[in-house]
């Protein structure tokens, strides 16, 4: 973890970009902490209560999801007095709601990049947006934001969507800047591409969140090496009583159900230490390790490391996490911004 906290610090560094990283993945302060006391500028949360957290530990949070509903902007007036915020929207009718809320805090405009989630889609309709952010007196406009979460193919071949993201990001700055409103952040950033920000000319600052501890998903695309996978869920082999399989007693509720995005690789995780060994079913409190082509043959109370597909998911059904160095434990941090 350590690894891959300083070397996107020294990426981010050497590229002029600053590091916003996105605290959804470990939900825990005192790993925030870590993270900007490598030099990231501030942190990234999707949730308020991830915001209500991170304002024990960051000056500086950027809510990266669109706040809508009275208890909601309540909540984000009330953080804006502990920390400063900026937050990322796609409608002149959330942004109605937030002036309403007094909230004073920074306002960057959602673009779509070409994930097709959230954002507005035209520059024309961002430009619509900043405007309005500019006349209001409570707010700051900041400038814009993108996710490339569609970009899932192997690092290696991303270029052509890189380019395409791009030309994209162009059209937009290009627009705001003839409105008299040119972007003074530009918010980009995913752990699949993060080392290719600096090919998305404009981008300012990134966000990538899953890199501080990766996931077999980011290990099949390439983003990283198997032994950068920092987190594990530690299983006990509870039966062998099936051939051709091993249960362990970690199931949906430890791993999450999730496919692996972007690669081919089935089953729901794999051992850090034997990856050939994957998780090919769960039940909730049951994992199913298949073993059919291995000669690897575990006892009853053996354990096991399982890497998750998508670890941000996974932690997020812990209470705690359990730090590791050298095989020895060395302490555990509560996931303090975990549910909700
Ligand atoms: C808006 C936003 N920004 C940044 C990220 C971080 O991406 P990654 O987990 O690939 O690092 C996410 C991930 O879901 C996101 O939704």
């Amino acid at each position: 973890m350590a690894a891959n906290l300083d070397a996107m610090a020294a990426y981010t560094a050497s590229r002029n970009l600053q590091l916003w990283p996105h605290t959804k993945t470990h939900k825990t302060p005192e790993l925030a902490r870590e993270q900007l006391q490598r030099g990231a500028r501030g942190v990234t949360v999707a949730t308020l209560h991830e915001a209500e957290t991170m304002a024990s530990v960051a000056e500086n949070i950027l809510i990266a999801y669109p706040p809508v509903g009275e208890p909601k902007l309540k909540r984000l007036a009330a953080v804006a007095e502990r920390a400063r915020i900026t937050i990322a929207l796609d409608s002149l009718d959330t942004l109605a709601g937030v002036i309403a809320s007094g909230a004073r805090v920074s306002v960057l405009v959602e673009i779509d990049a070409g994930m097709h989630r959230v954002g507005v889609t035209s520059p024309e309709q961002a430009v619509a947006i900043a405007q309005a952010v500019d006349r209001a007196p409570s707010l700051e406009y900041a400038g814009i934001l993108f996710y490339p979460g569609h970009i899932r193919e192997d690092v290696s071949a991303q270029q052509p969507a890189i380019d395409k993201t791009r030309w994209r990001l162009e059209q937009f700055i290009e627009a705001l800047q003839a409105a008299g409103l040119p972007p003074r952040r530009v918010s980009g950033g995913s752990t699949p591409t993060a080392t290719h920000s600096h090919l998305m000319e404009g981008v300012t600052e990134i966000r990538p969140g899953t890199y501080i501890f990766n996931d077999r998903t980011t290990a099949a695309i390439g983003a990283c090496k198997w032994s950068d996978c920092a987190y594990t869920i530690m299983a006990t082999v509870v039966s062998t009583a099936i051939s051709g399989q091993v249960a362990v007693d970690a199931g949906s509720k430890a791993l999450s159900r999730e496919d692996i995005r972007g690669a081919n690789a089935p089953g729901f995780g794999a051992l850090l230490d034997r990856p050939d060994v994957v998780v090919k079913a769960l039940s909730e409190e049951h994992g199913l390790l298949d073993v059919s082509k291995t000669d690897w043959r575990p006892r009853i109370g053996d354990r096991v490391r399982i890497v998750p597909n998508h670890v941000c998911v996974s932690v997020n059904l812990q209470p705690r996490l359990w730090l590791m160095q050298n095989s020895e434990l060395i302490g555990s941090y509560e996931v303090a911004a975990r549910g909700w």
